[in-house]
C-alpha cells in the first residue's frame, strides 16, 4: 500500500505524521542539486502542491540519470517538517524509478507552454499544473451535480446515447450506421434504405436526453441526465464542441419559475462546492488564469441572478450605442457578443433570458399566451454567455402536434413522446447545462478544449 500525497501535504494531523515512514508513487516534476543534497518535486494528481523528496547521500536506489522530469517513481521515506514552515516534505531512504523519461524528446520541460501546444500532447497534458486542476475541477463538479440533485430527491436516469429522433430539431445529427458507403442498399426509388440498416431505420447520436428524461419524469416526477451528447454544427469556437456532456433535469408539476429557480440554485450549489473543496486548484486559477476569479464567484454566489424577457434584452442591446458584428433586432437568436454585452456589462451579475420568440426556439417549447414567445429560459454568465438553456415544455397533445407539423418535421419518430401528452399529461419543465462551459465558468480559462480531457472539434479526434 502506498499513501496519497494529498495524505501527507493535507493531513489532518501534521504533528501526528511528522517522523511516519510512508511510500508515494507519481511522477516527476522537476529535479534541484544543492551540495550533497538533491530536490525532487513528485506529484501523483491527488491535490495541487508537489511534495519535495529531499534525497540524502544514503538514500538508496537513487540514480541521477534516471530521477528526472518526467519519470514515475516510487519513494519511501519519513514525513518531515521543511525548514520555515513550508508543507511537509521527504526524506527518502529509497527510490525506485518505473519508467524512465527521456529529457531529449519529454515535451513537458518546466517551461510554461501554450494551451495551442498542449493541446498536440493531449495524452501528456493532465501532467501540468493547469490540467491535473482543471481535472480536478471538473471532478469536484460532477460529483457537486449529483449532490445536488439527489439533496432534492431527483433520480440519476441514464437516457439511450443512440437515438432515432433529433431532439433539438436541428438537424446537427451524426449519423449511425453498419451500412457500407460503397454499396448501401437502395429503394425502388434509388435512396438509401436505412430499414435494411441495423435498427431498421435511420439512427444518430444524441444531441440531448431531455425527450427521453420527460418521460420518466411523467412517472417519477424529478430526474436528472449527465451524460455525453453529439452535436454535429461546423462551430470552431471557445464555447462549442462536437462532443460535449450535459445535464439534464427534468421536473413533472414543474412552471418556467421552478425552472429558473432550479438553474439558479444549481449554479450556485456547485460553485461553493468547488471554492471550499478545490481551494489550491481555485488559488492557482486565481493567480494565474483569471485574477480575481475567486471574487467574482463569491459575488455570484452572494447576489440574486437578473431576470429579463427576450424583448427587454433587444431593447436593452438597441439602445447600448454598441456596434455589434451582428445588429440586433427582434426575432433573430442571440449571438455570444450580444449575451456578453447583457451579462458583463449591462446587468454585471448572470441573467436568465425568458420568453423568446417561438420562431427560434424548439419545437417542444410551451407557446405562451401572446402567440409569439415560448417559455424558454436561457442562463447567461460573465465570460461565455449561455450556458444553460430550458423551457416549460407543450404538454398539451394538439398544440404539439400541430408543432412538429409546423416546424417540418416529421411525427412519426416522435410518437411516444407525443402520446406522453394523450396519458396524465402535466405541465413540467427542465433545462440543460453545458459541463465544459461551467467548468469554464468556474475555472476561468478561455476556450472549451481545455476543459475536457479529449476535445473533438470539426477536424479533429485525435487521441
Ligand atoms: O440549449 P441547448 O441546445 O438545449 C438542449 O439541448 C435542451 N434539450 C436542454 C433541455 O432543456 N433539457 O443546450 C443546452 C446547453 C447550452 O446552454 C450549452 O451550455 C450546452 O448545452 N451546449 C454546448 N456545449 C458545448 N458545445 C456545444 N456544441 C453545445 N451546445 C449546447
Amino acid at each position: 500500500m502506498h499513501t496519497k500525497i494529498r495524505q501527507i501535504l493535507l493531513a489532518p494531523d501534521r504533528a501526528k505524521i511528522i517522523g511516519q515512514e510512508h511510500t508515494i508513487k507519481g511522477w516527476v516534476k522537476t529535479v534541484r542539486g544543492q551540495k550533497n543534497l538533491t530536490f525532487v518535486e513528485v506529484n501523483d494528481g491527488s491535490c495541487f502542491t508537489n511534495l519535495q523528496v529531499v534525497v540524502q547521500p544514503e538514500t538508496k536506489g537513487f540514480d541521477a540519470s534516471a530521477v528526472n522530469t518526467g519519470a514515475s517513481v516510487s519513494v519511501t521515506g519519513v514525513v518531515a517538517q521543511s525548514p520555515g514552515n513550508q508543507p511537509l516534505e521527504l526524506h527518502a531512504n529509497l527510490i525506485k524509478v518505473y519508467g524512465k523519461a527521456n529529457q531529449e524528446s519529454y515535451p513537458l520541460q518546466k517551461k510554461r507552454h501554450s494551451f495551442e501546444f498542449l493541446r498536440t500532447v493531449a495524452h501528456l497534458r493532465p501532467r501540468t499544473n493547469t490540467f491535473g486542476a482543471v481535472t480536478r475541477v471538473r471532478n469536484a463538479l460532477a460529483f457537486a451535480t449529483h449532490l445536488f440533485f439527489q439533496k432534492r430527491g431527483f433520480l440519476y436516469i441514464q437516457p439511450p446515447i443512440i437515438t432515432s429522433a433529433d431532439c433539438e430539431g436541428a438537424g446537427e445529427l451524426f449519423r449511425v450506421t453498419t451500412i457500407d458507403p460503397e454499396k448501401p442498399p437502395r429503394t425502388p426509388e434509388g435512396k438509401v434504405d436505412y430499414t435494411k440498416d441495423f435498427f431498421g431505420c435511420p439512427t444518430y447520436l444524441t444531441v440531448s436526453g431531455q425527450l427521453n428524461a420527460e418521460a420518466y419524469a411523467c412517472a417519477l416526477t424529478d430526474v436528472y441526465t449527465f451524460g455525453p451528447t453529439f452535436r454535429a454544427e461546423n462551430s470552431n469556437t471557445a464555447r462549442h464542441l462536437a462532443e460535449f456532456w450535459m445535464i439534464e433535469p427534468e421536473m413533472a408539476f414543474a412552471e418556467l419559475a421552478d425552472n429558473m429557480e432550479c438553474a439558479e440554485s444549481f449554479v450556485k450549489f456547485v460553485t461553493t462546492y468547488v471554492l471550499d473543496n478545490c481551494a489550491d486548484d481555485m488559488a492557482f486559477f486565481n493567480q494565474f488564469i483569471e485574477t480575481g476569479i475567486i471574487d467574482r464567484l463569491k459575488k455570484v454566489i452572494e447576489t440574486p441572478f437578473e431576470h429579463s424577457t427576450y424583448t427587454y434584452a433587444v431593447r436593452v442591446l438597441q439602445k447600448s450605442g454598441k456596434t455589434f458584428e451582428f445588429p440586433v433586432e427582434w426575432g433573430m437568436d442571440l449571438q455570444s457578443e450580444h449575451e456578453r454585452y447583457l451579462t458583463e456589462e449591462f446587468f454585471q451579475k448572470p441573467v436568465i433570458l425568458t420568453d423568446y420568440p417561438r420562431k427560434i426556439k424548439a419545437f417542444y417549447m410551451r407557446d405562451n399566451m401572446d402567440g409569439k414567445t415560448v417559455a424558454a429560459m436561457d442562463v447567461l454568465v460573465p465570460k461565455i454567455g449561455e450556458i444553460i438553456g430550458g423551457s416549460q415544455r407543450e404538454e398539451r397533445y394538439d398544440e404539439l402536434e400541430a408543432k412538429i407539423k409546423e416546424f417540418g418535421l416529421d411525427p412519426k419518430p416522435y410518437w411516444w413522446y407525443l402520446e406522453l401528452r394523450k396519458y396524465g399529461s402535466v405541465p413540467h419543465s427542465g433545462f440543460g447545462a453545458g459541463f465544459e462551459r461551467l467548468i469554464r465558468f468556474v475555472t476561468g480559462l478561455d476556450n472549451i478544449r481545455d476543459v475536457i480531457p479529449f476535445p473533438r472539434f470539426p477536424g479533429s479526434a485525435a487521441f
